[in-house]
């Protein structure tokens, strides 16, 4: 990774790159608690202890895949903050279609997918004042450990080529500036609207959500003013959904 050119590339912002650490969360939560300006980024060759959402791992194959976090500094009511993941899951996407040709379907709130594989996860946390936005995409991946086998895949599956990172970073970090500085000035209904297109899921899909007390199931019907999920259960009555993992039925 050539952090020199990068860190030039994107306006002189702070870029650390690591061999190997824990996971970039929490370099960039510390990072963030020291003051470090908003737009810095922190990424690793391999993470030891890659986060998930829902406290699951983060599979890192160490220099398959990219696996950065970004320090976000922008006040928001804490009820926005679902949008910021949307913000970044857009921005990521736009950035491997870019580069790479690829269409990516958004699984709310935060999964790239192709088909029903996932490519890219988010994971924003709130560190104090500051957001850490979490960014993990397989690229050049060619194996997953069995328990991923069947619901992952990569860019280099599914374009069969080896695909350069860099680039993909570049766009994603350029683009996620845009969605935010979006974010900041006109709130979240613009992003809303383009995360719904990006979507095949936010809109008359059949799912079944896996929340903390069961699953549920029925058709999403498009995204309230906040970015939670609508969903019409099939007993008729109308859910909102806060956070959950959500997959075709
Ligand atoms: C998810 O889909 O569950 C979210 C995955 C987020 C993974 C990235 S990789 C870079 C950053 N560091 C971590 O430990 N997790 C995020």
């Amino acid at each position: 990774m050539d952090v020199e050119s990068l860190s030039e590339q994107l306006g002189g912002r702070m870029v650390l790159w690591l061999e190997e650490t824990d996971s970039t969360m929490l370099d960039a939560a510390r990072l963030a608690m020291a003051g470090c300006p908003s737009g810095t980024v922190v990424g690793a060759e391999r993470q030891t202890a890659g986060q998930g959402r829902h406290g699951r791992t983060w599979h890192s194959e160490p220099a398959a895949g990219l696996y950065f976090s970004v320090v976000l500094r922008m006040t928001l009511p804490p009820e926005q903050l679902p949008v910021v993941t949307m913000a970044a899951g857009l921005a990521t996407a736009e950035a491997i279609t870019h580069t790479t040709s690829l269409a990516i379907d958004l699984r709310w709130p935060n999964d790239g997918m192709v088909g029903d594989r996932k490519l890219f996860g988010i994971l924003v946390q709130q560190q104090d004042t500051a957001l850490v936005c979490g960014i993990g995409i397989n690229v050049n991946h060619t194996v997953f450990p069995s328990e991923l086998s069947r619901i992952a895949t990569s860019v280099r599956a599914e374009t069969g080529r080896e695909t350069p990172r860099e680039p993909i970073l570049r766009q994603t970090l350029l683009a996620l500036d845009q969605h935010c500085d979006l974010l900041r000035a006109e709130g979240p209904a613009p992003l809303l609207r383009l995360f719904s297109r990006a979507s095949s899921y936010a809109s008359g899909r059949r799912v079944v959500v896996e929340l903390s007390d069961g699953d549920v199931h029925g058709v999403t019907e498009g995204l309230d003013e906040n970015g939670f999920l609508l969903l019409r259960q099939d007993d008729g009555t109308r859910r909102t959904i806060l956070a959950g993992g959500v997959r075709p039925a």
